[in-house]
């Protein structure tokens, strides 16, 4: 077999068989399949697409392509949930305890932030003493006993999606619709899970800005993900401003710990009941009705909450943080950011708000930077909402007390005030699956 032959035949618009496509993974991860060949497999994919067979066939080379993990072990109770990335979403520090608490086990392997959005990863890190580096049998033996383990990206999950993202990075492939989901489905498959809620981002801090490009890649993601023999559902969710009021990384967890004590009631709560609601149908075969109910409960009687205790302390955190969260930390300077015009705020470019973030220390702007996991905002009027010249609209927070000036003029940046009240958009715009 000839790489040359499978790039002509994909430019051509031939379906590739399994043997072709997992040459093509094989070789371009053991390097003998050099950059431009797989540039040029990218870009005739790019213009040719591929079939759903393809994608499937694709998705699952590169899931078999390093470490995989076996969560048989939990039948199929196993649970995952993925988001494609945004600003202020906490959601998995939320989701994961409530369906926990429900008999779900989930086993979640979560990413540091990028670019503009946080990552789990990193939010769980602002916990004192928090674990996000297990061997696979403290993984696994935690997710039996207390029903959640997240944890970083292991090493060597999908590198044939490490190396082909990075090529796909710098030669202009990045937007390919089978690529971003091969991308994406092959490391939830590596990881193992049953059961796999997407959470699709959709507006100006997500990925996907336009409420069509993200039901293409929420539809074909389900279908990749059926296809690969995993329950999958996916829900379109508004990215249009930030979810709830926190962004930032302790920040963040406060506003998670808060909507578990049911002292919060939001857009982060509501989506978050969603999400679980639609994870606990796949795994209890239960309507997405019952699934509300029961969720709705874990989170109103506290059980969620408890179990969001267990975890932690079961993954070396220190629970006195979650019982009071005024143990954290707090930024050195904080500087409150006023409404310059009375009106509503119209619109809110998310990925200005989530870069307003990064300034402060939030997230980083090149690979060796350190987060200060005390950075952040915390939001009090969002889209829809009226102000009033000189009214508090935002909290900025860190310990670089430079930082200030220029993440506040990225904020304001990012607000359009117009005299009118906006019409109310959805939150969640649609469930497939
Ligand atoms: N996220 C991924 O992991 N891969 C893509 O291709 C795009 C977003």
């Amino acid at each position: 077999m000839r790489m040359y032959d499978i790039i002509e035949d994909k430019r051509n618009g031939r379906e590739l068989s399994k043997e072709e496509i997992e040459f093509f993974v094989k070789g371009y991860t053991d390097g003998t399949i050099p950059d431009y060949q797989a540039s040029a497999f990218c870009m005739a994919v790019y213009f040719k697409g591929m079939t759903e067979k393809e994608t499937v066939i694709l998705t699952e080379s590169m899931a078999n392509s390093g470490d995989t993990v076996d969560l048989s072990m939990f039948g199929s109770l196993s649970a995952d949930k993925h988001s494609t990335g945004g600003v202020g979403d906490k959601t998995s520090l939320i989701v994961a305890p409530i369906a926990a608490s429900l008999g779900a086990k989930v086993a979640k392997m979560s990413g540091r932030g990028l670019g503009h959005t946080g990552g789990t990863v990193d939010k769980l890190e602002s916990i004192p003493g928090y674990k996000t580096t297990l061997s696979e049998d403290e993984f696994l033996s935690q997710v039996e006993k207390t029903g959640i383990a997240i944890i970083g990206q292991s090493g060597n999950l999908t590198p044939a999606d490490k190396k082909l993202y990075a090529l796909r990075d710098v030669t202009a492939t990045v937007d390919s619709i089978p690529l971003i989901v091969s991308s994406i489905m092959s490391k939830k498959i590596a990881a193992g899970s049953k059961n796999i809620v997407l959470d699709v981002k959709c507006g100006s801090g997500a990925f996907m800005k336009t409420l069509k490009d993200a039901e293409i890649l929420a539809n074909e993601m389900v279908k990749i993900g059926n296809g690969c023999g995993r329950n999958t559902a996916a829900l379109i969710t508004d990215m249009d401003r930030p979810l709830g009021s926190a962004v930032g990384n302790s920040l963040e967890v406060i506003e998670a710990v808060k909507v578990l004590k049911g002292e919060v009631e939001n857009d982060l709560k509501e989506v978050c009941l969603s999400l679980a609601a639609k994870l606990i149908s796949l795994v209890l075969s239960l309507s997405y009705e019952e699934s509300l109910k029961r969720v709705t409960d874990a989170l109103e009687s506290g059980k969620a909450y408890c179990k969001m205790k267990e975890w932690i302390s079961a993954q070396g955190g220190d629970a006195a943080f979650i019982d009071n969260t005024e143990l954290f930390e707090k930024a050195e300077y904080s500087y409150e950011i006023l409404s310059d015009s009375d009106g509503y705020i119209s619109a809110m470019d998310t990925e200005k708000i989530g870069l307003s973030s990064v300034i402060l220390g939030a997230g980083r702007s090149s690979k060796e930077d350190k987060i200060d996991f005390s950075a952040g905002i915390i939001i009090d009027k969002k889209t829809g909402d009226k102000i009033k010249k000189g009214e508090k609209i935002a909290t900025l927070f860190t310990n670089n007390e430079t930082s200030l000036q220029d993440a506040e003029k990225t904020y304001l940046s990012a607000l359009t005030v117009s005299a009118e009240e906006p019409e109310e958009k959805p939150l969640i715009y649609k469930i497939i699956g």
